[in-house]
């Protein structure tokens, strides 16, 4: 089995932290490096999070700080009514953690990491993509030496998903959708795991307790920070569990036959009433913008099967 390399960039939040430590501890995959966005909390916040996460399961990598605001205005309120004040479901952590931190900036860390291991990074990206741009415009050549681009964000309507935030944009996307524009303008290898497909698979109630019965300290801290995260879904209309969002973008990388996808240009609207919407279009569509992979079915409990046996098997 090759193990692939990932760059996880993320904003940790109690999704990344459920996708952090799934990545983490799959035997397919090697985490090399977290490089932290603004999102689901603050910079600061999002950043201490990554070194809790980071000290409290030895995972034993650079954490880089990424930029706190998008390419373009100031960053958006964090959404603590889904994440909580702390970003991580509002279990006890110290305001801050004793760790150290990268000494490069988080896009100067993704493109050294990149040139280190040329042809041998997946980058997957679960938060706004700020991180990526920055790299990508300091550094145009890394398009050329990434393996590949795996994005947690976006929505095209597929199963009638078109949007969290407002009806037509995700959070990833709306929180800095220029960044994502010039990321989909790249020529690189990108996958766009989009709403299409992570709100086709929810964690149910029963679904967690079983992690936190037989997933060890990594299933029961699990149950702790997701408590918080079910409220919020069943406040807007879930009778049980929560959407699948960042974990669904590791298990692509894990396993991509989880997931049909379609191939074409994609472009995000960076301006007016449907800023932040997510657009694919049909090869050679719009000139000479690269093809990209869009997700627009995925077999759920598969999925649900994988990240179980994962957490499961870390757990003994
Ligand atoms: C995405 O937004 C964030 O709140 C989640 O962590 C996920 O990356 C879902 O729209
Ligand atoms: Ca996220």
């Amino acid at each position: 089995m090759s193990v692939k390399k990932v760059l996880f960039d993320t904003d940790p939040g109690i999704d990344d932290a459920m996708a952090l430590l799934f990545l983490a501890r799959a035997p397919e995959l090697e985490l090399v490096g977290i490089t932290t966005a603004m999102g689901n909390g603050t910079i600061e916040a999002t950043t201490r999070n990554a070194l809790y996460l980071r000290d409290r399961f030895g995972l034993n990598v650079p954490v880089a700080r990424g930029a706190g605001k998008p390419l373009v205005g100031e960053a958006s309120v964090p959404p603590t009514w889904v994440h909580g004040e702390n970003a991580l479901g509002d279990i006890e952590i110290p305001d801050v953690v004793d760790s150290t931190l990268h000494a490069l900036p988080a896009h100067r860390f993704m493109i050294e990491t990149i040139k280190q291991y040329p042809h041998q990074i997946t980058v997957i990206a679960v938060a706004r993509l700020t991180n990526l741009a920055l790299a990508l415009r300091e550094a145009p050549e890394i398009a050329g030496l990434l393996k590949e681009v795996i994005i947690m964000g976006g929505a095209f309507g597929g199963h009638g998903h078109t949007g969290n935030v407002t009806p037509l944009a995700e959070a990833n996307i709306i929180g800095d959708p220029l960044a994502a524009d010039e990321v989909l303008s790249a020529a690189w290898p990108v996958v766009v795991v989009g709403l299409d497909v992570t709100q086709q698979t929810i964690m149910t109630t029963s679904y967690v307790q079983e992690l936190a019965a037989h997933g060890g300290n990594i299933g029961e801290f699990i149950w702790d920070i997701s408590r918080l995260y079910a409220d919020f879904h069943q406040s807007v209309g879930m009778p049980d569990g929560f959407y699948v969002h960042d974990s669904s973008a590791v298990a692509y990388a894990i396993d991509p036959t989880l997931f049909s996808t379609t191939s074409g240009p994609v472009r995000v609207v960076t301006e007016g009433f449907a800023v932040g919407h997510t657009i694919q279009s049909k090869p050679g569509a719009w000139g000479d913008r690269p093809s990209h992979q869009v997700c627009s079915t995925v077999d759920s409990p598969r999925l649900l099967e994988l990240y179980r046996s994962v957490i499961i098997a870390a757990g003994r």
